[in-house]
């Protein structure tokens, strides 16, 4: 099976998670894609979404579904995404297609998260995927430098230029075994907006798609 197969499956897994009548909160990324489609067929059964970058909103509006601001909500009762590394307590990587700042605003107003992610995203320590950082450009270098004494090596994702005009730093060999504390570190960076690590606000609830079918795990 192949790894288009295993993200559909978990996608249309995620349709059940959707409470009719609300507004819901989108992702960002191939296997948000999928669900975006899904979604597309029982449009008439929601009253909107809002999404975590422009890429969706064209896709979400593209199906006719409504798109809200996030201004205009108090409360998502459920956010569906994928992931680029998910570990056993939850805590994420994300950003791979730099969405990350609004994907963790987007997230942080929902009460629940669902993961959606193929086997291979699933890891016993978070970093083999470099952990993407979005900064302020003026703040590149030094955020960088300040970066590097964390112990991670900061790669500047060049020609990348994110929905909010920053830009995007992956950090390469990092094994993060204290995500939480990695997390804070990163947020204490001035000229740091968001590192994908998604520890404060993990998934609540992971489907990973296998050879076997589609598992659900809950926090
Ligand atoms: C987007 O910025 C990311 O956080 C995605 O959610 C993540 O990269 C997973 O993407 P895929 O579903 O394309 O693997």
């Amino acid at each position: 099976m192949n790894q288009d197969t295993l993200k559909q499956q978990v996608a249309q897994a995620a349709l059940e998670y959707v409470p009719e009548g609300q507004i819901i909160g989108v992702g960002t990324g191939s296997t948000a894609n999928f669900f975006i489609d899904g979604l597309a067929g029982m449009r008439e059964r929601i009253r909107g979404a809002v999404a975590s970058s422009d890429a969706s909103a064209r896709r979400l509006a593209g199906h006719g579904i409504r798109l809200f601001d996030l201004n205009e909500v108090e409360e998502l009762p459920v956010y569906v995404d994928g992931a680029d590394e998910i570990d056993a307590s939850f805590a994420m990587i994300k950003g791979g297609g730099a969405a990350l700042t609004r994907e963790k605003i987007v997230s942080a107003v929902a009460r629940r998260f669902v993961c959606i992610a193929d086997a291979s995203k699933k890891v016993e320590v978070l970093g083999r995927f470099p952990l993407p950082v979005e900064v302020i450009p003026l703040a590149r270098a030094q955020v960088s430098r300040a970066i590097a004494l964390l112990g991670g090596r900061p790669v500047w994702r060049e020609g990348v230029v994110t929905d909010n005009g920053n830009v995007i730093i992956d950090v390469h060999d990092l094994r993060i075994t204290e995500p939480l504390k990695l997390e804070e570190s990163l947020n204490q960076i001035v000229g740091v907006v968001t590192s994908g690590l998604f520890a404060h606000r993990p998934a609540d609830v992971l489907l990973l798609g296998t050879a076997e079918g589609v598992k659900r795990f809950e926090r």
